[in-house]
């Protein structure tokens, strides 16, 4: 192992190594179109069905974990996105929400991938703790809005209540918190380039999501 991996705090470690497919996630056809209001509500709807798939995964698998000694302390209940999820595909879908849910391909192998971890690879699913929930309370906030004003959601309300964490009064403290959570991760040097890694597998996870999204709702040229 040489001695960046050593030295450098294992935040920005993560954060570098995955800042190229950040800026493709951030960057696909699908979110650009979302984002850019060129897609009706039915698309932001799709894609809030496929977040339930996801989350389910990460938070069914979370309890478990709660005293595992690398992922127990990443798992806080603060963070917890499944009933807000919720709320919003009743505001979305209405009251039978649940019926006829079916997760895209992509969805359902990364969500798949996430709870493979949560049982085997308490390591790796931090991993996959870190690329969603650090994303939802960064670059979450700038959906939400964007969500607002194009749909037309009460602010904070139902529809975007995913992108509202009501007990975490500071985001900025709270990620801080959260760097340091991932600087004191117990694992040794080769252990956090495999977490490394399947973050990167985490965002290409999403990727082809926004992928398989775009597919079904392409812009009418
Ligand atoms: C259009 C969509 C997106 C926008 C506008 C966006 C924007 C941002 C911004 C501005 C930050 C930096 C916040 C800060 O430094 O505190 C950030 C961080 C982050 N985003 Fe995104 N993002 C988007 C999509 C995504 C996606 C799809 C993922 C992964 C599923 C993701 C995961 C992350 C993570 C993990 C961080 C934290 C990086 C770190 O500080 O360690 N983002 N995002």
């Amino acid at each position: 192992m040489d001695s960046t991996a050593t030295s450098t705090p294992f935040s920005t470690l993560i954060r570098t190594a995955s800042h190229e497919q950040h800026t493709e996630a951030e960057s696909s056809t699908f979110m650009s179109d979302m984002l850019g209001g060129r897609l009706g509500v039915e698309a932001y709807t799709r894609y809030t069905e496929q977040l339930w798939f996801v989350y389910r995964a990460l938070e069914d698998g979370a309890g478990a974990l709660r005293d595992h000694p690398v992922a127990g302390p990443f798992v806080q209940p603060e963070l917890m996105r499944t009933a807000e999820l919720e709320r919003d595909l009743a505001h979305l879908r209405g009251a039978g929400w649940r019926e006829g849910l079916e997760p895209l391909p992509a969805t359902a192998a990364y969500a798949a991938r996430v709870a493979e971890c949560a049982r085997e690879w308490p390591a790796g699913y931090v991993a996959h703790h870190y690329t969603r929930y650090l994303g939802d309370l960064s670059g979450g906030q700038i959906i939400r809005g964007t969500a607002e004003k194009t749909w037309g959601f009460e602010r904070k309300g139902d529809g975007v209540r995913f992108y509202v964490f009501e007990q975490i009064s500071n985001p900025a403290a709270f990620k801080r918190e959260y760097r340091e959570l991932l600087d004191a991760v117990n694992a040794d040097d080769l252990e956090k380039q495999r977490i490394v890694d399947e973050c990167k597998r985490a965002f290409a996870l999403n990727t082809a999501v926004f992928r398989e999204l775009g597919e079904v709702f392409p812009l009418s040229a």
